[in-house]
């Protein structure tokens, strides 16, 4: 097939881009605001170089690793991203197939088009849940249990939504549930009809975590931001981490955290885990890229919490970067959701591949044969070579 063709992530974004409508395409692509953030995320990689030491013998090397009590075959994971029936008939399913043939966590966002249950039940890997704190605590809880019962083995709280990003691009190309129908909408439809094709024939749209879905809400364009400020509750605190911690009893992930301080707080309320992130850049603009956070808390909490970088990882050389500052891995978000739209499950392990190949590859030329030999020693910060 012309998945074939695709070489590296930048292939699979294009490929991805010829395949959606624009819409979809450019909610999953955009950023807030300036979109700075997004820019930075893949940016900030380039102000670090690698330094190989020559003559170790790597004609094996080992990518896996252990993290939040997991085995991965690779040194990254699936971010959770909602709606993946926007960019894929065979949306939640295709992602978490491709994850477990390739030995990696797979993510459910609250915000899916597929339930907690189904892929509870389609999945045997390890999987973990992305939860919100809703206003409705009760619901709240529900959540917690229903992971808990379908098998789910880490649970990530997502905080840097208290309220919806401003995604400009949602508003210029009528993104919304559902999507607005407008003459330049409409013609992307049409002449990316395969898409619109397999949205008729099988229209089973809908946010099947969230029962509750005022459908009065959901009429206009911005459906889903008026959603995320009414029924998210933006009083949340620590007390309240402490208290959704306190529900489980595995793994327990902050994600959307950048700051020494937050992480300090997090270690406090029993956190095992921060995803260091600025949620690819669309929430907050200028918020810093996460690359760049990953020393400084290292340094503050020592090896009480694993650190995952997630944001603007696009090379394996990215994640090798990352683990040299101090991540524990990574996590993607745009790098599959490009490859479930260029090719379903195999577009995600497509993903999954080249990333694994650049990762290995670079290990071996860096003379790292496993990633506990990737260190600081192999980093060059802004050209200053020790
Ligand atoms: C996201 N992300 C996200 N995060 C989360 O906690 N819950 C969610 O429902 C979503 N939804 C979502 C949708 C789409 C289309 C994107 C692109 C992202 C953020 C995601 O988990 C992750 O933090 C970023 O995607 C990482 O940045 P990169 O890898 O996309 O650069």
């Amino acid at each position: 097939s012309s998945l074939n063709r695709c070489f590296n992530i930048n292939d699979l974004k294009k490929k991805a881009k010829r395949k959606l409508p624009a819409t979809m395409y450019h909610y999953m692509a955009g950023g807030a605001d300036d979109e700075w953030s997004l820019r930075r995320n893949s940016s900030a990689f380039d102000d670090y170089q690698l330094m190989p030491n020559q003559l170790n013998d790597v004609s094996k090397v080992n990518i896996s690793t252990k993290v939040l009590g997991c085995d991965l075959k690779m040194p990254f994971f699936l971010a959770p991203t909602g709606m993946s029936r926007l960019f894929h008939h065979d949306k939640e399913f295709a992602v978490a197939k491709a994850a477990e043939k390739m030995g990696t966590l797979y993510s459910l966002s609250t915000m899916a088009t597929t339930s907690i249950e189904d892929i509870g039940s389609t999945i045997d890997s390890d999987k973990m849940f992305q939860i919100y704190i809703f206003k409705n605590r009760e619901l709240t809880k529900e959540y917690v249990k229903r992971a808990k019962s379908a098998g789910y083995k880490a649970l990530c709280l997502t905080v840097d939504t208290a309220i919806a990003g401003n995604r400009e691009r949602d508003h210029y190309y009528g993104m919304g549930i559902p999507p607005k129908l407008t003459m330049k909408s409409m013609l992307s439809y049409m002449t990316h009809w395969q898409w619109a094709f397999n949205l008729l024939r099988n229209s089973d749209f809908k946010l099947a975590n969230i029962s509750h879905w005022d459908t009065s809400l959901s009429k206009g364009t911005m459906g889903l931001i008026q959603y995320v400020n009414s029924q998210f509750d933006a009083s949340v605190t620590w007390d309240d981490v402490a208290w959704l911690c306190e529900q489980w009893d595995g793994p327990f992930v902050l994600k959307g955290s950048q700051s020494v301080l937050d992480a300090k707080k997090a270690v406090e309320v029993g956190c095992s885990a921060m995803m260091v992130s600025n949620h690819g850049g669309r929430q907050l603009d200028f918020a810093p890229a996460p690359i760049d956070c990953i020393a400084p808390i290292r340094d503050a909490i020592g090896d009480s919490l694993e650190l995952i970088v997630d944001g603007g990882i696009r090379r394996g050389s990215d994640v090798v970067k990352a683990l040299a500052l101090g991540a524990n891995a990574c996590s993607i978000g745009r790098p599959y959701l490009y490859g479930l739209a260029a090719g379903g499950q195999k577009g995600v392990e497509k993903t999954i591949n080249i990333l694994s190949s650049e990762i290995e590859r670079t290990m071996a030329l860096l003379g790292c044969k496993s990633v506990d030999e990737i260190n600081s020693e192999h980093l060059i910060i802004n050209n200053h070579i020790k």
